[in-house]
């Protein structure tokens, strides 16, 4: 009967890997959610809580607003890779691969690379 269980707990533990996987393929989203959320919000329009710690607007922490959305993907890599103001520089913490994952899956919130701007 154990033998059994292992059995079943094993394919639990493979089918729920599959599922973590599948959510977690993309590794900017990864990035972007513990690294810039707790500022910019999981759907990048800002945590509004933030606006008054950080003592900005809260447009300004909104990256899905129209003049955030259309700074080129090197303006944007810039701004992670060196800072801007209260944005912190992410220079050193992170690899220049993941920034530009992590600007990638910043476009896809803000509906770049769909073509469309919300
Ligand atoms: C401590 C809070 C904080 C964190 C964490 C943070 N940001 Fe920011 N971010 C800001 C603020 C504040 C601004 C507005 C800076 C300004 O224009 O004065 C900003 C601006 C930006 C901009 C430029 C938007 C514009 O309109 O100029 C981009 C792009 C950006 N952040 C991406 C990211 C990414 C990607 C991460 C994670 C790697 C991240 N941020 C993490 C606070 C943060």
């Amino acid at each position: 009967m154990r033998w059994f269980l292992l059995l079943v707990g094993g394919l639990i533990l493979i089918a729920g890997n599959n599922v973590w996987g599948a959510e977690t393929a993309d590794p900017g989203k990864k990035l972007f959610e513990s690294k810039c959320a707790q500022c910019h919000g999981k759907d990048a329009k800002g945590q509004p809580k933030m606006a008054p710690v950080l003592m900005v607007e809260p447009a300004l922490i909104d990256l899905t607003r129209a003049d955030a959305a259309k700074l080129s993907f090197a303006e944007k890599v810039k701004i992670v890779t060196n800072g801007k103001n209260k944005m912190l520089k992410f220079k050193k913490k992170l690899t220049d691969e993941q920034i530009q994952q992590v600007v990638k899956y910043v476009e896809s919130l803000q509906g770049v690379s769909a073509g469309k701007k919300k």
